[in-house]
């Protein structure tokens, strides 16, 4: 093949779509980014010039702002959009949203409840493609997750870290992160919201410590960081067993107590928004040991390493 033809061949976009797509190196890259753009340590503003559509199906805080002021203190142009304002709203596809799209910004990042939605997004767009949540994964929240556990308590790998809840989309991004990041994950569930098994023997057979059970207490023992999420996600709004999980996931609430088992120094995450006096109590999310605030802080952070390393910048 003449070296004319091979710079025909377009080089494929760095999509952020899951953390099992990534290799450790890569991630502990982007990592590495994002705490250094939290010490004021990227220089000048790299993302002059481009422009980042960040595309939300449905609602967010600090996903939406986060990404928003991050692309501006880098020198970027975000472009806010909903699906209600988009053809993709009323049935465009989204392979030829990807393709159109492409045309005009450098990169896109989408949050959806349908994560068929962006595996088409990113396989027919020419662009980096990022995943800002899906119903079975939250990658940048890992990556924020990763950053506050280490600026709190340093290195992650070889770490016991306990979830307590519902296996749902962050706890399967969760998951991937163990692999990727070389934790001990325990994971307590009741059995009907458990992460689904493929995944849990993909990270196994990575070499992953993934130990599923249905007891919290068991799951936080000597952990250093305890981590929950809500009870009803996003994508699980819709299907009307919001009561049952209630009933189901009271025994997981991170209170005192629970926190009183683990590790005397663990740290408690929670992605936030948090349903007080549901899977967390106040005491402990307002108390000493919550880290809540800084992992919410992180994400703008994090995501800058996300971005620099899609767009090829770093
Ligand atoms: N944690 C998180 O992604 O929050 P938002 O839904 O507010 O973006
Ligand atoms: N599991 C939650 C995370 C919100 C950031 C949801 O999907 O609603």
């Amino acid at each position: 093949m003449s070296a004319a033809l091979k710079t025909e061949v377009p080089a494929k976009p760095r999509h952020f779509l899951e953390l099992m797509d990534l290799d450790a190196a890569s991630l502990r890259h982007m990592l590495e980014l994002g705490k250094r753009a939290k010490r004021g340590e990227i220089p000048g503003k790299p993302l002059a010039g481009k422009t980042v559509a960040l595309i939300f199906e449905i609602p967010s805080t600090r996903t939406r702002v986060s990404f928003e002021v991050g692309i501006r203190q880098l020198g970027g142009e975000p472009l806010i959009l909903t699906t209600r304002d988009m053809q993709l709203g009323r049935g465009e596809s989204p392979a030829d949203t990807a393709r159109v799209m492409s045309r005009y910004v450098d990169a896109m990042m989408l949050r959806t409840t349908d994560v068929a939605k962006i595996r088409e997004l990113a396989e027919y767009s020419t662009v980096p493609v990022i995943n800002g949540l899906t119903n079975v994964s939250h990658p940048c929240q890992l990556m924020a997750d990763m950053q506050t556990f280490e600026e709190h308590r340093g290195p992650i790998a070889g770490q016991v870290v306990a979830w307590t809840g519902d296996g749902n989309n962050v706890a399967q991004s969760f998951i991937q992160a163990a692999a990727r990041f070389n934790f001990t994950l325990r994971i307590a569930t009741p059995d009907s919201l458990t992460p689904p098994a493929h995944l849990v023997e993909w990270a196994r057979g990575q070499g992953a410590k993934i130990e599923l059970m249905n007891d919290p207490i068991a799951a936080v023992r000597g952990a250093r960081c305890v981590v929950t999420d809500t009870w009803v996600s996003m994508n699980d709004e819709a299907d009307g067993a919001k009561l049952n999980r209630h009933n189901l996931l009271m025994p997981y609430q991170v209170n005192a107590a629970l926190v009183k088992q683990a590790a005397p120094d663990a740290i408690v995450m929670h992605c936030l928004p948090a349903h007080r006096g549901e899977e967390i109590t106040d005491e402990v999310m307002d108390g000493p040991q919550s880290v809540v605030f800084d992992e919410a802080e992180n994400r703008l952070h994090a995501q800058k390493g996300v971005l620099l390393w899609a767009l090829g910048l770093a």
